[in-house]
């Protein structure tokens, strides 16, 4: 999933349209409080629901998740993500963003263990594990993150059911493969799509090194 924080925020029509073979399009909402950088909320989003039909991967990392997230999934986006370090009441925000017909993710930064989340994931759609420091784009992959990753598979697997897991942060040619090994099956890139002279055969050639190691 392309990660449009790295795109032309002038240009996102233009953006959106380079990468047809995506799976869906990640997109990062920052409330300068959460996070030290600031991006685009709502209406944003309710702009490219009208300007394309991809998938929509919100990944919001704001304060008050329990009070913004619902109303992205009444805008239409098919998977909202939450930080749980963030959230107030992550069981009944799960609940209610997939009342509204979306997908629920939970996101952890970095430092941030699953354990003490274990019990919730029955509740979501989706982990995002962060392997950067949430905030920036074209940061360094942070390889520590990488034995919370298989952890975190054990106890989807033991859960059984189709939880996606998902990374997010420095993700290229060079560490997704490493990912997959871990256990991740869904993965945000954004410079290094965006980065690339062929942004969409940049999609596909790490879709193919994903799915290569997969199988
Ligand atoms: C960072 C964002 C990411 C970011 C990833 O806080 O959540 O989605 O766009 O960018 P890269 O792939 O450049 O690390
Ligand atoms: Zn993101």
């Amino acid at each position: 999933m392309p990660s449009l924080l790295s795109a032309d925020f002038a240009n996102l029509q233009s953006a959106v349209e380079s990468v047809p073979s995506s799976d869906a399009l990640h997109v990062d909402v920052m409330d300068s409080h959460f996070v030290p950088n600031l991006t685009l909320g709502l209406p944003v989003v309710e702009s490219l629901r009208k300007a394309t039909q991809a998938m929509l991967d919100i990944h919001l990392m704001i304060e008050d998740p329990d009070r913004w997230a619902p109303a992205y999934a009444e805008a239409g986006a098919e998977s909202v993500t939450f930080h749980v370090e963030a959230a107030k009441a992550p069981v009944r925000l799960a609940r209610e963003l997939r009342q509204q017909g979306a997908r629920a993710g939970m996101a952890l930064k970095p430092a941030t263990a699953i354990e003490g989340y274990a019990d919730l994931l029955p509740e979501l759609d989706m982990v995002l594990i962060m392997t950067v420091e949430p905030g920036f784009g074209g940061q360094k992959f942070l390889d520590m993150t990488l034995p919370k990753i298989t952890r975190t598979r054990k106890l989807l697997d033991a859960l059984g059911g189709d939880i996606w897991l998902q990374i997010d942060g420095g993700v290229s040619v060079e560490t997704i493969e490493r990912c997959v090994e871990a256990g991740a099956d869904a993965f945000v890139a954004g410079s290094s799509v965006f980065g690339a002279d062929d942004p969409d055969a940049m999609v596909r050639r790490l879709r193919e090194l994903a799915v290569s190691r997969l199988s």
